[in-house]
């Protein structure tokens, strides 16, 4: 099991959890949806499942283990300094027939008073969160990391990665750890579907970068003091990083007619041929210019969205501007006999 058995509070919504915790937050546009992993399947193009993602423009089929800020010109997030890339499997609607087509992304509606991320060009919204007392210690260059287990198919801590059921456009619904749309309430999801990814806030502080068995990722800790931690990180993993999260709404309005869905039950998978839900995985490479990010998790009293530490931001036409070229030449949209780069069963 990838995380040890600590069971968490209740993960409540993105609003509330968030409240007296030190946060910056941000959307970030898409730069690209492909069959691209430069950490997981450096070189490799296509890899074997589509990922959605978005940041810096230094995102390529292999990514030099190096200061990516210095690689990168521009960004589709907020913050100008912020050259990172951040992603996740893409969601996929699988209609009666057998075909598979993909689910936009949306901005998160929900942020009110953030111009900026309510209006990015799909992708996903960013936090880095200050949990609770003690220094953070921002990410190094070349710093990368992956969080759960693409291959996963049994229940894992909601507090890791969870699925929230939009009950409709008003941010209602539960956050639970199984894809939304499954058991004994088969229903559709009036408002979408939102993703969460959190990453581990404890790291072993030595030097990124270093070849690992499963490649150049780097997980920094995979025991117990994870999402918002307030307590120590151990010995083993005494660098207490930022809580890195991931927010992802999937409009899945177009495909809420049950006359569409499979007899079989519900009708949302993921890129990797997970309908369970529980292999959602993220992917992270570091990027912030400088002392950006370290500035924003120093700031001491509360702060709040893209304004921790005076960042640098930029408009949203700058960020969407921002665009790297297709390395994958495939049809991402439009309806699919099998999920990109799957086998047909
Ligand atoms: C991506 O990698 C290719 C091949 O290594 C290289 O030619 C190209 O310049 C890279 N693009 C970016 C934006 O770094
Ligand atoms: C399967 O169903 C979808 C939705 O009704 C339709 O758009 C698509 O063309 C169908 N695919 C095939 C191969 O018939």
């Amino acid at each position: 099991m990838l995380w040890s058995a600590l069971i968490f509070a209740a993960l409540a919504d993105a609003q509330g959890f968030l409240n007296g915790l030190n946060h910056l937050r941000f959307g970030c546009s898409q730069i690209t949806i492909e069959r691209l992993d430069p950490l997981v399947e450096p070189g490799k193009a296509p890899t074997a499942h589509m990922h959605q993602i978005v940041g810096g423009n230094a995102f390529n089929v292999t990514m030099p283990v190096t200061d990516i800020a210095q690689l990168a010109t521009c960004t589709t997030c907020g913050p100008a300094d912020d050259f990172s890339n951040y992603w996740t499997a893409n969601l996929y609607f699988q209609a009666k027939n057998g075909s598979y087509k993909r689910v936009p992304q949306i901005p998160n509606r929900f942020l009110f008073n953030d111009r900026f991320t309510t209006q990015t060009s799909g992708g996903v919204t960013v936090y880095y969160i200050s949990p609770g007392k003690g220094k953070v210690t921002a990410f190094k260059p070349g710093f990368r990391m992956f969080v759960g287990d693409v291959a996963r198919r049994t229940p894992l801590y909601k507090t890791q990665s969870c699925f929230r059921c939009f009950s409709g456009p008003n941010f209602g619904g539960d956050d639970a750890a199984p894809a939304p749309t499954a058991g004994a309430t088969l229903r559709p999801c009036p408002g979408g579907i939102r993703s969460n990814v959190l990453y581990p806030t404890c790291w072993d502080g030595k030097e990124p970068g270093q070849p690992q068995p499963q490649g150049p990722r780097r997980v920094p800790h995979r025991g117990p003091s994870t999402f918002l931690s307030t307590g120590n990180c151990p010995a083993s993993h005494p660098v207490k990083i930022p809580q890195l999260m991931l927010e992802i709404v999937w409009d899945t309005t177009g495909f809420n007619d049950k006359a569409l869905w499979p007899a079989t039950g519900q009708p949302f998978v993921l890129s990797t041929g997970d309908t369970t839900g529980y292999g959602q995985h993220g992917d992270y490479v570091f990027g912030w210019k400088g002392d950006a990010l370290q500035r924003a998790m120093d700031v001491a009293n509360g702060c709040f969205a893209a304004d921790c530490g005076n960042q640098k931001t930029q408009s949203i036409d700058d960020a969407k501007r921002c665009k790297i070229s297709k390395k994958v030449r495939e049809e991402v949209d439009g309806w699919f006999d099998m999920l990109p780069g799957m086998a047909m069963k």
